[in-house]
């Protein structure tokens, strides 16, 4: 069974948008298997974002996601990876389709609500960033 991680940002806290984030990946039929609210270190956040390390946007990119609290979140399912992208939308707000997360809710790039890992190696790293094993509950559901 595939996991994610996935993250509200600083934005999508502050907008009060956790609850939307979580019954949209419920509805659609994703486990969660682990939460939390975090105020993220800087190292943490550099780590999350090694791959942009050197980009322009870098530093602007660490500073906002360690500027206030995250939620993030584990979630478990079939290709939940590759769907979870799709529903979460384009990064360039521009690309960001209404229907998805970011076109329903995100005007700019850089405040666009959520992030969501981008292939099977970037979750296993993403979610040993941030959780440990014993904060990650497997359960079955009843049907
Ligand atoms: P996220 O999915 O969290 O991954 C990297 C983040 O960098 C991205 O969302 C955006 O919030 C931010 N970002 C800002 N500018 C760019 C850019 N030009 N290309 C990609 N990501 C960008």
């Amino acid at each position: 069974m595939e996991r994610t991680f996935l993250m509200v940002k600083p934005d999508g806290v502050q907008r009060g948008l956790i609850g939307e984030v979580v019954k949209r990946f419920e509805q659609k039929g994703f486990q969660l298997v682990g939460a939390k609210l975090m105020q993220i270190s800087r190292e943490k956040a550099e780590l999350h974002y090694a791959e942009h390390q050197g980009k322009p946007f870098f530093p602007g990119l660490v500073d906002f996601i360690i500027s206030g609290p995250v939620f993030g979140m584990v979630w478990e399912g079939d290709q939940v990876i590759a769907l979870s992208r799709t529903m979460i939308g384009k990064t360039n707000s521009l690309d960001a389709l209404p229907g998805t997360i970011r076109g329903d809710y995100a005007v700019h790039t850089n405040l666009n609500i959520i992030h969501g890992s981008d292939s099977p190696e970037s979750a296993q790293r993403e979610i040993s960033n941030f959780f440990s094993e014993q904060e990650l509950i497997t359960y079955t559901k009843p049907i």
